[in-house]
């Protein structure tokens, strides 16, 4: 069942102050397009940080910088414009992995975080997906939602993806690659992908997308009419 987005009338009643929503969650969770759909929901912009160390990563590797060069890394920082993240460039499998190493860099997050705090602001709110956005990022959001999955159910979601594009893979490299990217992203000392304390769970291992949209638009629902009987 697909549901329309609310109309905006029936936002403007429910929605009188800023919404933000952060979503954090590992690689491959679904995170990513349950912030699309709550975002064109509620009529919100929504943010994939993700982009952010990816752009970094890009422009390090383009130039033929090493991922280890930090001076050169925080300057790709300084330069990463959130009007032009170029999802597509920024897709490929081994710019995810350099970002994910260049985002163990403290300077360098602070840079984008500052960046990310700046794109939550906008005066309706927004919608962030990353890895530390309930927790580091916006710790005041008005919802935030942890989005996982089996590292086997997210492989397999990864895999039926490559296969719908009219690639192929290997199903052991894939988990194997999930399972190396959660211990770097779930390890790091700096801002490590973790649940916020006040975050809601969403395991979405046995879960649609549509099941998943479904309940989190129900957390957010939740969220708003507390807010508007307060
Ligand atoms: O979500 P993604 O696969 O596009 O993210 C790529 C890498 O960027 C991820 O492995 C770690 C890093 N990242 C981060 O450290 N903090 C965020 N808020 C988002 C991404």
């Amino acid at each position: 069942m697909h549901i329309a987005n609310a109309s905006v009338l029936d936002l403007k009643r429910r929605i009188s102050e800023p919404l933000v929503i952060a979503i954090d969650g590992p690689a491959a969770s679904g995170k990513g397009t349950l912030a699309r759909r709550l975002a064109d929901y509620f009529h919100l912009p929504h943010l994939d940080t993700g982009l952010t160390y990816r752009a970094v990563a890009h422009m390090l590797i383009d130039k033929g910088w090493s991922l280890d060069d930090e001076a050169h890394a925080i300057e790709a920082a300084r330069q990463v414009d959130l009007a032009n993240l170029n999802k597509h460039a920024l897709s490929a499998h081994r710019v995810g992995e350099a970002a994910s190493r260049v985002a163990i860099i403290p300077e360098l997050r602070r840079i984008l975080v500052e960046k990310q705090r700046a794109f939550a602001r906008n005066p309706a709110g927004a919608v962030l997906d990353g890895r530390d956005i309930g927790t580091v990022v916006c710790p005041d959001a008005d919802v935030k939602l942890y989005v996982t999955a089996s590292a086997e159910v997210r492989a397999m979601r990864r895999l039926r993806d490559i296969e719908n594009r009219g690639g192929s893979a290997q199903l052991a490299g894939i988990l194997a690659d999930i399972r190396k990217r959660d211990e770097r992203d779930t390890g790091r000392a700096d801002s490590p992908l973790r649940p916020a304390a006040d975050a809601h769970l969403l395991d979405t291992s046995e879960m649609s997308i549509e099941a998943a949209f479904q309940a989190a638009r129900g957390i957010v629902d939740d969220t708003l009419a507390k807010r508007n009987a307060s």
